[in-house]
């Protein structure tokens, strides 16, 4: 684990969610307490409905939880925060704006002078592989460059906290697998706390320290399953003894809530 293991980031503390939406009351989230500590990766999973993006969105300070709080280095979260990037299940890119200007316009926004800001934005579109698309605008690329470009416009405000819903989600298995690894490699490096959430075991697995499953909504934490496989990890973990072991855990584990949600 990582330095600062010991020393909580995020805290999740007794949130409930009620949604009065059109046809009644849902209730999105029931009851959720986690901890994430300083520089960990932990992915999320369950099924569809059970509350993940409703988590990701408080912890962002875009929603608000009916009861309980979330907290960042031990101070409630009210609203968003430069502190923490967020990168969106469907991609929200500027569709106005060229792919520099859109990874650019976080650190303008922090005050940087353009040279600055192209300087900052410039070295994420390295990191992503998009230098030769820097003046394309977002309905000129497809749909892992786009996404990419919301990676990269997510690094570029240096946020110590990385929220990220489904981000690879939309891609095809072989894009996917490279912004994986891109991820894994970045995250290697800076050791960003990071909050993923997925609905791939595999994805969760191959990232993660922990893995936290969320039961059938109404959500809450189910399970939190250590993932004891040493980093660097490549593509090639997927194939290792301890990884498939982890994988049939977890996996049986997200299926009975399936099946709740069938029910
Ligand atoms: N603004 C809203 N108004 C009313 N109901 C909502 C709203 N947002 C979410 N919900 C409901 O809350 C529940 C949880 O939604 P949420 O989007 O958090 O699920 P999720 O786990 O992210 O699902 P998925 O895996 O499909 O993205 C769902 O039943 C959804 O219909
Ligand atoms: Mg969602």
């Amino acid at each position: 684990m990582a330095g600062n293991a010991e020393r909580v980031k995020l805290k999740i503390d007794g949130v409930k969610k009620i949604y009065n939406g059109r046809t009644g009351k849902v209730i999105a989230l029931n009851g959720v307490n986690l901890d994430i500590h300083e520089n960990e990766f932990v992915c999320v999973v369950g099924p569809s409905g059970c509350g993940k993006s409703t988590l990701l969105n408080i912890i962002a300070g875009l929603d608000t939880p009916t009861e309980g709080a979330a907290y960042i280095d031990g101070k409630r979260i009210t609203t968003t925060g430069v502190e923490r990037g967020v990168v969106f299940q469907q991609y929200a890119l500027f569709p106005w704006m060229t792919v520099l200007k859109n990874v650019m316009f976080g650190p303008r926004l922090q005050g940087k002078s353009p040279e600055e800001a192209k300087e900052i934005a410039m070295k994420y579109i390295k990191v992503v592989q998009l230098e030769e698309f820097v003046n394309h605008y977002p309905k000129e690329l497809s749909g892992g460059m786009k996404q990419r470009v919301a990676i990269a416009r997510a690094y570029a405000v240096n946020p110590e906290v990385l929220l990220m819903d489904e981000p690879f989600g939309a891609l095809d298995a072989q894009t996917r697998t490279q912004l994986q690894q891109e991820l894994l490699n970045t995250w290697e490096k800076e050791r960003k706390t990071c909050f993923f959430i997925t609905h791939d075991v595999d994805e969760a697995i191959i990232l993660a320290q922990r893995v936290v499953i969320m039961s059938a909504r109404p959500g809450r934490v189910k399970d939190i399953v250590e993932i004891d496989i040493p980093y660097p990890r490549t593509q090639e973990t997927k194939m290792s003894e301890r990884f498939i072991e982890l994988k049939n855990k977890i996996w049986s584990e997200v299926y009975q809530e399936y099946l709740e949600v069938r029910k």
